[in-house]
């Protein structure tokens, strides 16, 4: 018999409905130290905005998700750019210019929305943005 994970049960939380369960993502935010931060994100809102709402130190979003100030920029594990999925024209070039270490994975946070299959989502939060 299967013994239930009750790591990943930990991690996620489930919100009962009428009927039916939904898993609440959640995304780790980390430092460049290391230091991580596990925060509940709302399907629909951005990375960004979730940072934002939970003060989560290095994300400012200025321009208020408008693609166009890259103070959300973060760095995408690498196991989750699949389920990301790629920055848009307008996206690319506010990388190219607007940040200081473009790396593989750089994205403005204001443009990754949340959904249930991010779940776990985990990018990190470069140093010189703190
Ligand atoms: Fe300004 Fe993302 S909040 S580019």
């Amino acid at each position: 018999m299967d013994r239930p994970n009750l790591a990943d049960a930990a991690r996620r939380s489930v919100v009962p409905g009428e009927g039916e369960s939904r898993t609440v993502p959640k995304v780790i935010y980390v430092g460049e130290a290391g230091d991580e931060r596990a925060v509940d994100a709302t399907v629909g809102e951005s990375v960004m905005t979730t940072a934002v709402k939970n003060g989560v130190p290095g994300v400012i979003g200025e321009c208020g998700g408008n693609a166009s100030c890259a103070t959300c920029h973060v760095w995408v594990r690498e196991d989750f750019l699949p389920l990301v999925g790629t920055p848009n024209d307008t996206e690319e070039d506010l990388l190219d210019m607007g940040v200081a270490d473009r790396r593989e994975g750089s994205r403005l946070s204001c443009q990754i929305k949340m959904t249930e299959e991010l779940d776990g989502l985990t990018v990190v939060v470069p140093a010189d943005q703190y």
